[in-house]
């Protein structure tokens, strides 16, 4: 298993700490699963480490790291809608998934010190099993962060540096910080293992439901989920366990939108967009790194964005929570998406949506 560029093709091995190619272009894992067997997962892993078989990991170092992340259940809302409780994890959201395999490879290939950006919840669960493997941690997000996911990072330990200004600008301070000091940037965005994770969100529903539903309605900011679905799906399809690939309603904020501006006119890499603060803060990225990746696959298949209208995702949140389900802003999003989209489309069969951050975590 290597990385290989993204851009040149350049193959370099998983054990570097550089964050990426020298020509500037991400690493992605050079790493093709077996087939996809129901009768592979292991049954007696109460972790999305039962599908390690799927998984590119380095070595056996997640069995000291694993809080039992993932296994989400998977719920009714109404007979066409299903959720899937993906704040029911040890951070209280879907970025577990991605962490718990990131910190476990920085464990295997003995990274003493991490530095990540984020919008919260990746700096949360980041922090949290940084402090399990013992390797020290320091995370940026910019202002107006919630202020839980702030106490939450420093409980773990972690140094949190709030930096002024918006989201993409917080991520270039932190990358600065890894380009000049050589720090390891333990990245969502970046580092390739994090998509080993979130690929687990889909055998999960495969394994939960015996079937993909029609209609998965995905949030997408720099699309870590969005990616990891994606690869998991095309695992799945290459294995004849689906015979073809659901829709995928790719969520975004129509006050940040560079990917669905880009979807509509045909663009191959994210439009420049003038992001306006939006109570989303998990999908307010004006500068998606993997834009361009995305994009592809929305050529490829059967990808929709839709918006999340602002003035509609307090009243989401409202609705889910009169339904005994508290989660928060960005992820009501994913709902007010759903919303906007059955009002132009129709209401679909069969659909599922993430709900992919607790409640309690955000304050607005
Ligand atoms: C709850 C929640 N949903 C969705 C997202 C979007 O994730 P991504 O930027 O990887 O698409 C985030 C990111 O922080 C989040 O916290
Ligand atoms: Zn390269």
């Amino acid at each position: 298993m290597e990385y290989i560029c993204s851009k040149c093709g350049k193959k370099e091995s998983v054990f570097t700490h550089k964050p990426c190619c020298d020509c500037g272009g991400l690493w992605n894992l050079d790493f093709r699963p077996p087939k996809f067997r129901l009768e592979e997962i292991d049954r007696n892993q109460w972790s999305l480490f039962r599908y390690r078989s799927y998984m590119g990991l380095t070595d056996d170092s997640w069995k000291g790291i694993s809080m039992g992340e993932g296994v989400t259940p998977i719920i009714s809302l109404d007979d066409k809608v299903m959720l899937k409780m993906d704040y029911f994890m040890p951070t209280l959201s879907y970025k577990d998934r991605g962490a718990a395999v990131l910190i476990s490879h920085c464990r295997a290939i003995g990274v003493k010190n991490v530095v990540q950006d984020s919008s919260g919840n990746a700096g949360n669960s980041v922090a949290a099993y940084a402090a399990r493997a013992g390797i020290k941690c320091e995370i940026f997000v910019p202002e107006g962060t919630s202020p839980k996911k702030i106490d939450m990072i420093r409980a773990h330990g972690a140094v949190c540096t709030v930096v002024p200004g918006n989201r993409d600008h917080c991520a270039d301070v932190c990358r600065d910080r890894v380009f000049s000091e050589g720090a390891y940037y333990a990245n969502h965005v970046y580092n390739p293992f994090f998509y080993e994770g979130t690929k687990t969100y889909i055998y999960e529903v495969y394994e939960q439901l015996h079937r993909i539903p029609s209609h998965l309605v995905i949030p997408v900011g720099n699309g870590t989920l969005f990616l990891g679905t994606v690869l998991a799906l095309e695992h799945l399809l290459d294995s004849g366990i689906i015979s073809r690939m659901p829709v995928i309603l790719a969520v975004q904020s129509e006050y940040c939108d560079p990917l669905f501006q880009a979807a509509e006119s045909g663009a191959r890499s994210p439009v420049p967009v003038t992001c306006k603060p939006t109570l989303a803060e998990g999908i307010a990225i004006g500068k998606p790194m993997r834009g361009t990746q995305i994009l592809e696959y929305v050529r490829k298949y059967d990808i929709r964005f839709i918006h999340a209208p602002e003035n509609e995702i307090l009243n989401a949140r409202i609705q889910l929570a009169k339904k005994g389900i508290y989660c928060e802003h960005t992820t009501a999003a994913n709902y007010a998406a759903y919303e906007n989209y059955c009002r132009q489309n129709g209401v679909p069969e069969d659909c599922l949506i993430t709900m992919c951050g607790a409640g309690l975590k955000s304050d607005h």
